[in-house]
């Protein structure tokens, strides 16, 4: 087997280059690779200095992901990071791409980083459950300062080049283009230049409090998450201890981590969101169709904000509204959310320009002619959108592909409604659209797999994670919601109470529970079609015009401030019902709504992968930690019942007398897992 690494010289210069694509992560090749090279830079009297570069898109990435849990290989990283910082002979890492995790801390061991502009550092190992396990937390706040460092470990988002070099963790920039060369100029005039500089030898100092200051900054950020803590402390141990102490701090930790469910439910997941984006019956290659400019149908909350995810990726929009009064509302409000961005520094006011430039509102359908692609986002209706696609089937061009953004209806009706079902697709997209990183995208019967694939790859281009599903009712997340919402409203009526539910679900690590989510949804969901009917709870409460948030009651009271209290009045609502239904009462444990609640949807899930609405379950994880803020910590649903044990969420459906899926049980008495 060639070696990843190869080593060129130039003059005194010996330039040592990963080729390992496709990110260069430092498998043990790579490391046995570099380990080589530095002996021999050490062997050869001719050598002054090194050169750390890489091939192709970046520099490296990070440690191997896939090598996390089989039997390690020597070098290990964090000896070839010593190995690095203690040559005698200076060595310089020329960065390109994104420096991340392991890679980050390979530039961190040499003596001298020099960078394009173009290149960014991160630690993202904390997105992963971890810490950087190389000397990354005791050498980054050595070299870049305590609270940069701290941000850095803790919140693992990656930093420009630029910001990099003023922090001093960067020496220089190069040109782009010109890294290489400038690199082994940088090498050969250092090389003489003593004492060598090294991270390890230098002082991490913290003003009083910055720890605790951090700490309580960021406690709801953090909320749940070991890692973050588990990264805090190492720096803190950075300031307090010799580096060979902090070392061994950093690997005990390290360690504790990388045995933890929290980390293998994050590897999980950033596993389960690439593979996400694969169909398995369609070839990788399939010739995709072409989309220049988009139609949206719905100026709306939702066609705004599907809207804006085009505009942003540099893809104009042409966006249709019946009247002129809410075709200019909606597009104020789009001016609006983008102007609010720029406010935050998160877009440059020529960005706000540029996407808002290239938005064309119109109130003729027939302007969506020219589009390539068309969604619409008008109201849930099966009537409305069958005449909607109807019409759409005599102005669009061929090969055009139309979406529907429904969230629950049967796209195959839909489709059935033109003379051209293979062009049509769901995409359903999550409120508020803009922000939202699911879209669910629905393959209808007919659907063709250049459509899909089309879809699929475009999800990507606006930054989105996008996963296939098929056509049921409420497709993945929204069907596997509705077991839950059905459960919690019978649990009120045995004797729960809604902070209880709630309570229980935000512990559990969701944003919020079934209850406090109805409020922000919106308890009059469906009521308004028979205001005289008050046969639910919820119905009751929709008649006293306790809509939730929006009208600052719902199972909650309100303040001003939208801070929910506990309400008497909604005490008193749950128990006349539960009168005249005389249902029995019972005490209700936190675990029984933890069995009620939440294995159906483990249930829900394993009928969906029954059924092939869903390709695999890590796309079920998928749906729920990015559509509906399941703990990632926790995986998603499928990797949690993994973690819990496929027999004990039988076991707990059984004693509640659901209905369990066949694949559930069989996993469960074969002792498999979904994942
Ligand atoms: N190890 C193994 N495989 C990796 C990897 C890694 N560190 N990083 C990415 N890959 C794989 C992906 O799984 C994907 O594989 P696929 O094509 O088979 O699906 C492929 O490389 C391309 O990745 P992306 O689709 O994510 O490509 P992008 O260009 O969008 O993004 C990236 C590139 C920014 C480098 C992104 O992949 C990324 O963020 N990677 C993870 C970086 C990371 O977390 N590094 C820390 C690792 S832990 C560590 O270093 C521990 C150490 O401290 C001891």
């Amino acid at each position: 087997m060639t070696s990843p690494i190869t080593t060129t010289r130039d003059g005194d210069v010996l330039i040592v280059v990963s080729n390992n694509p496709p990110v260069n992560a430092l498998s043990a090749a790579v490391r046995i690779g570099i380990d080589a090279a530095i002996d021999e830079a050490a062997g050869d009297d001719g050598i002054k200095a090194v050169v750390i570069a890489c091939d192709g898109q970046t520099f490296f990435a990070g440690a191997d992901i896939t090598e996390f849990g089989k039997p390690p290989v020597e070098p290990l990283l964090p000896t070839l990071v010593d190995k690095i910082e203690a040559s005698e002979k200076p060595v310089v890492a020329a960065i390109h791409g994104t420096a991340l995790g392991g890679g980050c801390e390979v530039a961190i061991a040499c003596h001298y980083r020099i960078a394009v502009p173009s290149a960014k550092l991160g630690t993202p190992e904390v997105k992963l459950g971890l810490l950087p396990g190389a000397g990354g937390t005791q050498r980054l706040p050595r070299l870049a300062g305590v609270e940069l460092a701290l941000e850095m470990v803790a919140k693992g988002d990656p930093i420009p080049a630029r910001k990099a070099h003023e922090a001093g963790l960067v020496d220089r920039l190069a040109d782009e283009g010109a890294l290489r060369a400038e690199a082994v100029a940088f090498a050969r005039e250092v090389a003489s230049v003593r004492p060598l500089p090294r991270a390890s030898e230098k002082q991490a100092k913290a003003e009083p409090g910055v720890f605790d200051a951090f700490r309580k900054t960021n406690a709801r950020r953090f909320r749940g998450f070991d890692a973050p803590e588990a990264n805090i402390a190492c720096v803190e141990k950075a300031t307090q201890s010799p580096y060979a102490e902090g070392v061994q701090f950093e690997r005990e930790s390290f360690m504790k981590l990388m045995f933890g469910v929290q980390s293998a439910a994050q590897r999980h997941i950033f596993f389960a969101e690439r593979k996400a984006s694969k169909i398995d019956d369609i070839p990788a290659d399939i010739q995709l169709r072409d989309i220049k400019r988009v139609g949206v149908i719905g100026a709306g909350t939702m066609g705004g904000g599907i809207s804006m995810n085009f505009l942003s990726a540099g893809i104009p929009v042409t966006i249709v509204e019946m009247q002129q009064e809410a075709l200019d509302r909606g597009t104020g409000v789009m001016r609006r959310n983008y102007e609010a961005s720029a406010a935050k520094g998160r877009m440059k006011p020529e960005q706000v320009e540029a996407a808002m430039g290239a938005l064309k509102p119109t109130l003729a359908l027939a302007d969506l002619a020219d589009c390539d692609l068309i969604i619409e986002a008008v109201y849930e209706n099966m009537d409305v959108k069958k005449e909607l696609f109807g019409k759409l089937d005599a102005i669009a061009k061929p090969g055009a592909i139309l979406a529907s953004n429904t969230s629950y209806l049967n796209v195959d009706e839909i489709a059935a409604s033109t003379s051209r079902p293979q062009d049509v697709v769901g995409m359903h997209f999550f409120s508020p659209a803009n922000v939202m990183k699911l879209l669910e995208v629905v393959r209808g019967a007919k659907t063709a797999p250049d459509v899909l694939a089309t879809v699929m790859k475009l999800g990507k281009t606006i930054k989105k994670v996008a996963v296939v599903a098929g056509v049921c009712h409420g497709f993945i997340g929204n069907r596997m919601l509705m077991p839950r919402q059905v459960e919690a409203m019978k649990l009120l009526m045995e004797g729960a109470t809604p902070e209880q539910i709630d309570r229980v679900h935000v512990e559990f690590g969701m944003p919020m529970g079934p209850f406090q989510m109805s409020d922000l949804a919106g308890v009059d969901i469906g009521w308004h079609r028979d205001p005289t009917r008050i046969e639910s709870i919820r119905d009751a409460l929709a008649a006293e015009k306790r809509w939730g948030q929006k009208t600052q009651a719902g199972f909650y009271d309100y303040d001003e401030k939208r801070t929910p209290s506990p309400s008497p009045r909604v005490a008193e609502i749950i128990e006349d019902f539960r009168k005249q239904t005389g249902t029995p009462q019972h005490e209700i444990t936190d675990e029984e709504i933890v069995e009620r609640t939440l294995y159906p949807m483990v249930n829900e899930g394993a009928l969906i992968l029954e059924e092939g609405m869903a390709q695999r379950a890590s796309d079920i994880d998928v749906v729920w930690i990015y559509g509906y803020g399941w703990p990632v910590y926790r995986g998603g649903p499928m990797f949690w019942a993994d973690t819990e044990g496929l027999k004990k969420i039988v076991a707990g459906l059984e004693k509640h007398g659901f209905e369990v899926s066949t694949l559930l049980k069989d996993k469960a008495e074969k002792g498999e897992r979904f994942n």
